[in-house]
């Protein structure tokens, strides 16, 4: 089987390569010729633990190859994935789908033979029988079905999320696009991956659907956790009493700063403005993206209270600055609001982070940029916790308290134990968990 990928991001890539990991020939493309030089030599534009092995594995054996040549990639593929970017609409929140439109007509004036034109990107209710009529209008001749398969991969492991997914979800009625569908997936078939077949219209609702549900779970457990801060309890105590229960379920229940990522934000407004257009609001939905916004926005409050009521004049140090880790995506990383407050505030802001660094010292200006985590430290008023990575989970405590001007923590994602901190010397906060007395 051949395929054609059109955008090689985040989703593009990761998708291709692990289609072509189960022997299909996949052909990426993107617009950005930089990007695709560059993978041609064998240098993978993202962070993502494994793409670059899997890359470089399947290119050598020539089923995964790279263009910015739309018409070549297209001609002779089976299927064509659309996996180009919907980010945010500026002024309105509604997903923008020009990449979308514009790939599909690209697409239209390249057809040859029968193909299945798939939409991975994130798209709203409808955008498939756009993508449909779009390319019928351009090519009254040609022979396609339009087929939805939105992604559930999670940024920082998605490799084994494409290969070992909870379930793959197939917005095709035909039999024939069917039967395609079937073929590439095959190998999950084989491994009893549950395939759910719909409608398009459906499968474009069920992406939504479940990234919504996700944001609101986590809103949840945040305002759990706000609320565990007031009464003195305990949120992870909360989050497994609660989690235990199989009707709710252990994951996507862990409190922090506010939701952030290439994802839930502009996945869940868009959800809240298609059911206003379709005079269904989704009211939970609104309030959980309005309690988020404020969230982030809130944290750095909470590193100023923790510095006695103003930071003027005071140094900050940040660990982590993306969204999440195990990725370089700076996409609505909650960094992005908590720096700028601070700086706002009058504070000086030393950050590191493992891999975000480049990405983010374009859209964060003023920060000075550390090349470890310990020089992020030197002579701050307190140290932030923004972002999970691993390695900042068993840093030397005492080498921190040297470095630090004063030893104020304030941990936004709970990875230190609050006794162990108070025992080290700490003035330490976190989220929705009482601190130790010292
Ligand atoms: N990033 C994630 O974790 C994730 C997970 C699931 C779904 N999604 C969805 O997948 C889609 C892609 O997201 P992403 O994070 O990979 O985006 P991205 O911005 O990383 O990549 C999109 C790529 O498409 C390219 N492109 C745009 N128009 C093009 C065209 N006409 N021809 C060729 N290339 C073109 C861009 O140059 C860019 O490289 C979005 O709809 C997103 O919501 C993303």
């Amino acid at each position: 089987m051949r395929i054609a990928m059109i955008g090689t991001g985040y989703v593009g890539l990761v998708s291709g390569a692990c289609f072509s990991e189960f022997g299909v020939d996949v052909v990426c493309v993107d617009k950005d010729a930089g990007k695709i030089e560059g993978l041609k030599r064998g240098e993978v534009p993202i962070y993502e633990p494994g793409l670059e092995d899997l890359v470089a594995k399947n290119a050598e054996a020539g089923r995964l190859s790279f263009t910015t040549d739309l018409a070549e990639a297209v001609e002779g593929a089976d299927a064509v994935f659309i996996a180009v970017g919907t980010p945010s609409r500026r002024g309105d929140g509604h997903a923008d789908l020009t990449y979308v439109y514009d790939a599909a007509k690209e697409i239209a004036g390249a057809l040859k033979d029968y193909a299945v034109i798939v939409t991975k990107s994130t798209v709203p209710v409808g955008t498939g029988r756009e993508v449909e009529r779009i390319i019928r209008e351009a090519r009254p001749d040609a022979e396609f079905d339009v087929v939805s398969n939105p992604e559930f991969l999670r940024e920082g492991s998605a490799i084994e999320d494409f290969m070992r997914p909870d379930r793959v979800v197939i917005g095709a009625t035909g039999e024939r696009a069917q039967e395609v569908m079937r073929a590439l997936y095959r190998p999950l078939y084989l491994i009893e991956t549950p395939i759910v077949f719909t409608s398009l219209e459906t499968s474009e609702l069920i992406k939504y659907a479940a990234n919504s549900f996700l944001a609101v779970k986590i809103t949840f457990i945040n305002e759990m956790a706000d609320l565990c801060e007031k009464v003195g309890a305990d949120v992870h105590d909360v989050a497994r009493g609660i989690g235990l229960d199989g009707r709710i379920g252990k994951k996507f229940l862990h409190p922090g700063p506010g939701y952030g990522g290439s994802c839930f934000p502009k996945d869940s407004l868009a959800l809240v403005k298609t059911a206003q257009d379709s005079n269904s609001p989704v009211r939970i939905v609104e309030t959980v993206v309005d309690i988020n916004d404020k969230r982030k926005k809130a944290m750095a409050e909470r590193i100023v209270a923790a510095c006695g009521g103003s930071v003027e004049g005071k140094t900050i140090g940040i660990l982590g600055v993306t969204f999440k880790p195990n990725t370089d995506d700076m996409r609505d990383a909650p960094s992005l609001d908590i720096i700028p407050a601070l700086q706002a505030a009058g504070a000086t802001v030393r950050a590191y982070d493992p891999e975000g660094m480049e990405e983010a010292a374009e859209m964060l200006k003023g920060v000075t940029w550390c090349d470890e985590p310990y020089a992020a430290m030197e002579g701050a008023d307190a140290l932030a916790v923004v972002t999970e990575w691993n390695l900042f989970r068993a840093l030397d405590f005492d080498r921190m308290k040297e470095l630090l001007a004063r030893p104020v923590v304030v941990d936004l994602r709970n990875i230190y134990d609050p006794r162990q901190m108070a025992d080290a010397g700490f003035t330490y906060s976190c989220i929705g968990r009482p601190a130790a007395a010292s």
